[in-house]
C-alpha cells in the first residue's frame, strides 16, 4: 500500500470558460474566445465554440453532489474575469451570486474550492486596448484580483493567479492556437512579462489586504531530456528548460529572474519593458505555493537548423522524436510518469522544497465512445493505468521528501477545449453532447477508492 499524506487533496480541475458555457448571458462581457468564434468558427475543432461547454453555470449544484459522490475534496475552476467584471470596472451583481453559491455549494459538499483567476480567458475590451502587450493589463489584472479576494475571500483558503501562463504567451504569440494568433517572438516575451507582472501584483494585493489562506501559481511543467550527453544537446536542454519553466517558476517561488535568462535575452535584443520597482516588487511578492500541471516530457536536441531572421524558441533548442517513448494511442501524446518524480524533486532541491500539489494530469482519448459497454459506461482501463502510474511516482517524490499536499486530474466532466472543442475526452464523467447528461466512467469508480484509501494498492 502506498499512502499519501494526512489530508492530502483528492480533486479534479477545470476552468470557468471551459464548463461554464452561458458567454453572453446575465451581464457577462465577450473574452476573446467568444469573439474568435464568432469571427472564424471553422478553426474550432467540428465548428463548437465557446457555448459547447458542460453547462456548469447551470448545474454546479447537481455537479457538486456528484463530486462528493466520488468522494472528491477538493475542486479547482476559475472565475471569469468577464463575468465578474464586465467592463473591468462594475462588479455584475449576478456574477457574485452565482460564484457565492457555486463556491458555497462546492464546501457544503465536502469540496475545498480552489480558485485560480486567469485561464486563457482575455477580456475582449482589454484585449482591444492590446491585452497582455499593454501595460495596462497589468493594473487591470491587480484590480480584478482584488475585487475576488475583497468579494470571495471568506469562502476560498486557495488562490491562483493564473494557468499555465506559458501556454497562454506561447499560443497567443507564438505557434497561433489562442487569439491573438501572432508569430513575434519579442512580443511573446513582453506578453510573458506584462504576464508576470500582473501575477506579482496580485500577490502583492492578496499579501497586502491581509486576507487568510494562500496564494500561488498553476505553471504547466514538461521535463526536458536531451538526446545525448553531447554539450550541446545538453545545452539545448537546458535552454528548453530555462525558456519554458524556470522563467516562471524563478520569479514566483525565488523572487528572481534567471541571469541566464536575461544574458540571453539581452544578445538576441529580446530584453522587454519593464518599470523601475517591478524587480524588486517580484522580490518581495513570491507564492506560497505552487501547482504543477503535467503531461508529458520534452525530448530535446540542439538547433538543427537556423530559424533566422524570425527568431523562435527553435533556434536554441529543438523537440526530436524519441525511440524509446511509449505512447498514448488515442491521443499521440508521451506518457512517461518518471518525470513527476523528477519535477518532485526538482521542487524539493532547487524551489526550497516548497508546498505543491499536481493541479493537473490526466489522459485525453479521442472517440471515446468505442470503449462505452453495453450499459453506457466507458471502460477506460487506460485512463487508471496511466493515473496509477503517474501517482505510484508521486508517491516516490513524496517519501523522497517533497512537500506535495494533492493530486488534481485533468478533468471531473469531459469538456471544451479551445480550439479542440471534444476532441480529446478527459473526464472522469462522460458528458453526452446532446442532452448534457453526466455518466460515471470507470476510472471515476476507481478514484473513489483511491481517495478513500489515500493511497495506491
Ligand atoms: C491544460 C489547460 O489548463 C487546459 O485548459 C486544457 O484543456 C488541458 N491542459 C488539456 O489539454
Amino acid at each position: 500500500m502506498k499512502t499519501f499524506p494526512k489530508d492530502f487533496l483528492w480533486g479534479a480541475a477545470i476552468s470557468a470558460p471551459q464548463s461554464e458555457g452561458h458567454g453572453s448571458l446575465n451581464g457577462k462581457s465577450p473574452s476573446t474566445w467568444d469573439k474568435w468564434y464568432e469571427m472564424n468558427p471553422e478553426k474550432f475543432s467540428k465548428n463548437q465554440g465557446p457555448e459547447h461547454t458542460s453547462n456548469m453555470y447551470e448545474t454546479y449544484c447537481e455537479d457538486a453532489k456528484r463530486m462528493n459522490a466520488i468522494h472528491l475534496n477538493s475542486f479547482r475552476t476559475s472565475i471569469a474575469w468577464t463575468r465578474l467584471l464586465p467592463d473591468g470596472k462594475t462588479v455584475n451583481s449576478e456574477a457574485v451570486a452565482f460564484y457565492r453559491s457555486y463556491f458555497n455549494e462546492l464546501r457544503s459538499n465536502g469540496v475545498k474550492p480552489i480558485i485560480n483567476l486567469f485561464h486563457f480567458d482575455m477580456p475582449w475590451w482589454l484585449m482591444k486596448k492590446g491585452g497582455w502587450e499593454a501595460r495596462e493589463s497589468v493594473e487591470a489584472f491587480a484590480f480584478y484580483a482584488n475585487t475576488c479576494f475583497e468579494l470571495f475571500g471568506d469562502l476560498v483558503e486557495l488562490w491562483t493567479t493564473f494557468n499555465e501562463p506559458m501556454v497562454h504567451v506561447e499560443c497567443g504569440y507564438l505557434y497561433g492556437y489562442h487569439y491573438p494568433a501572432i508569430h513575434d517572438l519579442k512580443k511573446a516575451i513582453q506578453v510573458g512579462f506584462h504576464t508576470l507582472m500582473a501575477h506579482t501584483l496580485a500577490v502583492k494585493s492578496f499579501k497586502e489586504g491581509k486576507y487568510s489562506g494562500q496564494i500561488g501559481i498553476i505553471l504547466n511543467v514538461s521535463p526536458c531530456y536531451p538526446k545525448s550527453q553531447s554539450k550541446e544537446d545538453l545545452e539545448a536542454a537546458q535552454l528548453a528548460d530555462l525558456l519554458n519553466t524556470k522563467s516562471f517558476l524563478d520569479p514566483t517561488v525565488l523572487g528572481t529572474i534567471p541571469e541566464n535568462l536575461i544574458e540571453l535575452l539581452a544578445a538576441n535584443e529580446l530584453l522587454p519593458k519593464v518599470e523601475t520597482n517591478d524587480l524588486n516588487t517580484i522580490k518581495k511578492n513570491t507564492v506560497d505555493f505552487i501547482g504543477m500541471n503535467y503531461y508529458q516530457p520534452r525530448r530535446v536536441q540542439a538547433p538543427t537548423k537556423i530559424n533566422q531572421p524570425a527568431l523562435s524558441p527553435a533556434d536554441f533548442y529543438e523537440h526530436y522524436d524519441w525511440s524509446g517513448k511509449k505512447i498514448n494511442p488515442y491521443r499521440g501524446w508521451e506518457i512517461y510518469p518518471e518525470a513527476l518524480y523528477d519535477v518532485a524533486l526538482m521542487i524539493k532541491n532547487e524551489y526550497k522544497n516548497i508546498a505543491w500539489y499536481v493541479s493537473e494530469n490526466g489522459m485525453g482519448v479521442a472517440d471515446e465512445e468505442r470503449f462505452m459497454d453495453q450499459t453506457g459506461m466507458i471502460q477506460d482501463d487506460y485512463r487508471i493505468e496511466f493515473m496509477q502510474e503517474h501517482l505510484a511516482q508521486l508517491h516516490k517524490g513524496i517519501e523522497a521528501g517533497s512537500n506535495c499536499f494533492g493530486y488534481h486530474s485533468w478533468t471531473f466532466i469531459d469538456c471544451w477545449s479551445w480550439l479542440n472543442g471534444y476532441k480529446n475526452r478527459y473526464g472522469f464523467y462522460r458528458l453526452d453532447l446532446e442532452n448534457d447528461q453526466r455518466t460515471l466512467k470507470q476510472s471515476g469508480h476507481w478514484f473513489k477508492e483511491v481517495v478513500d484509501r489515500n493511497g495506491l494498492i
